[in-house]
């Protein structure tokens, strides 16, 4: 008796040593937290991600995606990945400078100007490198890109199309310093709010505009709560899907293979995506009654504005000047 209760707990060690030492042997079900709500950008990123994830481990884990915020707000959901305690988040760009300034460099106004230079700039060095800032100042893993397009103005009082039409609109911007900055560049002092209190905020008169690109005002059904929509091109959203960096390095070198190559395709998906849909979005957004029009002269007052007054500012927080002129320089404009 005495020596079968020793094969018994003998077997019983063994069995808990396989099962820390290769966590990921196990089936898991995953789970993907994303602000926006489902048909957006974030969405086809999150669920190419999974459909290809799921075909690379043979089926054996799944990904469970929870859109429009219910995890909690995207800022939110770093901190979660951070700690371990959530698996995935798709989220903007802009919700991540908190906690990794360097990649302000994305969010600094008027710097990527088209879909080419989005994909471009974040699938080469510069990509890399903000990837492994965030990796170190926010213990959470870029793996993947949405590419979302350019953020454009709404509001539900009046066309605007210079800086000067702003005065009196209350806009709500993302808990980002550098988009405040911006709008205080234009003359205002825009609400910061977190994106999953927006549509209420909107709807409830709280804030009179916001601004994102047109396949997340579709997606989030801004239509019914907003009028103007404005063409400023001052942002480019850009959307990663990151990784808890506990959770990625707690998976076996197939699974954690399967992830990056999951990341990678999915976000070539997203550029095709993009290219393909935004411009029916933005007819069906006029055909439920949205008034698109462009800023006045080319948008001059808006860049000159916002380049002036914003970069300068933050040349310190992104890691000095010359990391800006590195982009600049790739982009062909330095
Ligand atoms: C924000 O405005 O906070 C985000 O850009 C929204 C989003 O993630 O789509």
């Amino acid at each position: 008796m005495q020596l079968q209760q020793k094969i018994l707990r003998l077997l019983v060690i063994a069995g808990a040593a396989m099962l820390f030492s290769s966590p990921a042997a196990y089936a898991k079900n995953f789970k993907m937290a994303l602000g926006d709500a489902q048909g957006g950008t974030q969405w086809e990123l999150g669920t190419k991600f999974v459909e290809l994830f799921k075909a690379k481990t043979g089926g054996k884990h799944d990904i469970k995606m929870f859109p429009n915020g219910q995890l909690g707000s995207e800022q939110d959901t770093v901190n979660d990945a951070s700690i371990g305690t959530l698996d995935f988040s798709v989220l903007a760009i802009n919700n991540i400078t908190p906690f990794s300034p360097t990649v302000g460099t994305f969010t600094l106004p008027y710097v990527i100007q088209s879909l080419d230079e989005a994909v471009m700039l974040t699938q080469g060095d510069v990509g890399k490198e903000l990837t492994d800032n965030t990796l170190r100042d926010a213990g959470v893993r870029i793996i993947g890109w949405a590419y979302s397009g350019f953020r454009v103005l709404t509001n539900s009082k009046k066309p605007i199309k210079t800086p000067e039409d702003l005065k009196g609109v209350i806009v709500r911007v993302p808990k980002n310093e550098i988009m405040i900055a911006t709008y205080q560049s234009w003359g205002i002092n825009p609400t910061p709010m977190a994106w999953s209190e927006t549509f209420t905020a909107l709807q409830q008169k709280v804030v009179d505009g916001q601004d994102n690109p047109y396949i997340t005002v579709h997606a989030m059904k801004f239509y019914e709560v907003q009028k103007y929509i404005t063409n400023i091109r001052y942002i480019f959203s850009l959307e990663p899907l990151i990784i808890s960096e506990s959770v990625f390095q707690s998976q076996s070198d197939d699974v954690k293979q399967a992830i990056l190559d999951a990341g990678l395709e999915a976000t070539k998906h997203s550029a095709k995506y993009l290219a393909e849909t935004e411009d029916s979005i933005r007819k069906e957004l006029s055909e439920k009654g949205m008034e698109i029009s462009d800023p006045a002269d080319k948008e001059k007052a808006w860049i000159e504005k916002a380049t002036k007054e914003v970069w300068p500012k933050y040349y310190d927080s992104i890691g000095g000047k010359d990391k800006l002129d590195r982009v600049l320089k790739l982009l062909g404009r330095g």
